[in-house]
């Protein structure tokens, strides 16, 4: 595991006892944003994707840093317009008419999932540019969350492409196409290989009914290894080729934001039992569900606290493996399984590192009403 930066451990050890939170990083957004951005063809251009973490701060930082934001609700659109940001897509299977009519009036570019929702914004008497979301027939990525390829709920049949292309309403314009495929891919020659095949059955199908084709949205889904310091390469999207007039999207929310936060919990108790031993924090999967969700252990680093002026004994262990795990009734609230430690004690603090995606927004905050965790941005 890396070092944890000089300003995260810093801010960690000042929390008051006992501690839970939070620390999101805004030079280490711009930083990601800026490796990506010059990794990018010419042509391209990213929307930093705000499911991945809303905290208003992150969200600003992106909205400066990237070429706009990708949002999935009236809410992340009110999030990104107060944001700033300079463009906005706004996606998402299940759109309400309150959403589509805030969407066309907010200047989003919407990524239209079904041929019903086609006739809805008609219906409202909404004129736009719309991207239609196709759910292609075998272009799936590696990774996690396939969306394209399998049964999903997500955009249109690419088999039922032609009869949604030949009921496009009056006052909607389709001048590109989305095809958001998985998240979490871990192979950026790959990344770039599906890009390239994106860009080329875009521009075929464009070709074969007539479509005046400015938009190829191939989504998100750059990946990151949990259990290593590794995330895909993004050198190799620079091989892709983006014709001229057309405007290559790209939709990154966990490479943008994992490696910029980090979760602190302080160890509450530690026990044995059965031979296992756990560290009990003060947090756990109310505020960070990503490894219970997945199924992994996430990787942490002790931040051992010297201070205990207490009149009992301090709980210590040495050179044991534990199981970090939350303040929740149930055995499934663990974070980290087996992880070995040369020393654990009572009031040192856990930092759970590349944890500014997916963690606090994807929670089940309200489960027990514990206090949720500080927000600290650096
Ligand atoms: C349409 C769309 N775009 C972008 C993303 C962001 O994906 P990631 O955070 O894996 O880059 C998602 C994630 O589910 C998505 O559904």
């Amino acid at each position: 595991m890396a070092e944890l930066p000089a300003d995260v451990s810093a801010a960690v050890r000042a929390l008051p006892s006992p501690a839970c939170a939070y620390l999101y990083s805004r030079p280490a957004l711009t930083a990601r944003a800026r490796t990506l951005r010059s990794a990018l063809p010419p042509g391209a251009s990213f929307l930093y994707a705000v499911k991945a973490n809303g905290r208003p701060e992150v969200v600003s930082t992106l909205a400066a840093a990237a070429d706009g934001l990708e949002v999935a609700s009236g809410g992340e659109l009110a999030l990104a317009t107060a944001a700033g940001a300079r463009r906005i897509v706004f996606g998402g299977p299940g759109k309400t008419d309150t959403e589509l009519a805030a969407a066309v009036a907010a200047g989003a570019l919407l990524n239209v999932e079904s041929v019903f929702e086609m006739r809805r914004l008609a219906g409202l008497g909404l004129t736009a540019d719309i991207c239609l979301r196709v759910n292609r027939a075998g272009a799936a990525l590696s990774g996690s969350h396939t969306m394209t390829g399998v049964p999903t709920p997500f955009g249109i049949d690419e088999t039922q492409l032609p009869a949604a292309l030949a009921a496009v309403p009056p006052g909607l314009r389709v001048i590109g196409f989305h095809l958001h495929a998985v998240s979490n891919n871990l192979d950026g020659h790959a990344h770039a290989a599906f890009l390239t095949e994106a860009v080329g059955w875009s521009l075929r199908t464009a070709t074969s009914y007539g479509i005046p084709l400015r938009v190829v949205n191939a989504g998100g889904g750059f990946g990151v290894d949990y259990a290593s310091d590794a995330s895909m390469d993004v050198t190799p999207l620079s091989s892709v080729t983006v014709p001229p007039g057309v405007d290559l999207i790209l939709e990154p929310g966990r490479w943008l934001t994992a490696d910029a936060g980090w979760y602190t919990a302080e160890v509450l108790d530690l026990k044995t039992t059965h031979g296992r031993t756990f560290a009990v924090l003060r947090g756990g999967t109310h505020h960070f569900r990503l490894p219970a969700a997945w199924g992994y252990s996430h990787p942490f680093t002790v931040l051992p606290i010297d201070d205990w002026n207490r009149p009992y004994p301090r709980p210590e262990v040495t050179d044991v493996a534990v199981d970090a795990v939350g303040e929740l009734c149930t055995p499934r609230d663990v974070l980290t399984r087996g992880q070995h430690v040369p020393s654990l004690r009572v009031g040192d603090r856990l930092v759970f590192a590349r944890t500014g995606a997916y963690g606090w927004d994807i929670s089940h905050h309200d489960f027990l009403r514990h206090d949720p965790p500080a927000f600290v941005i650096l």
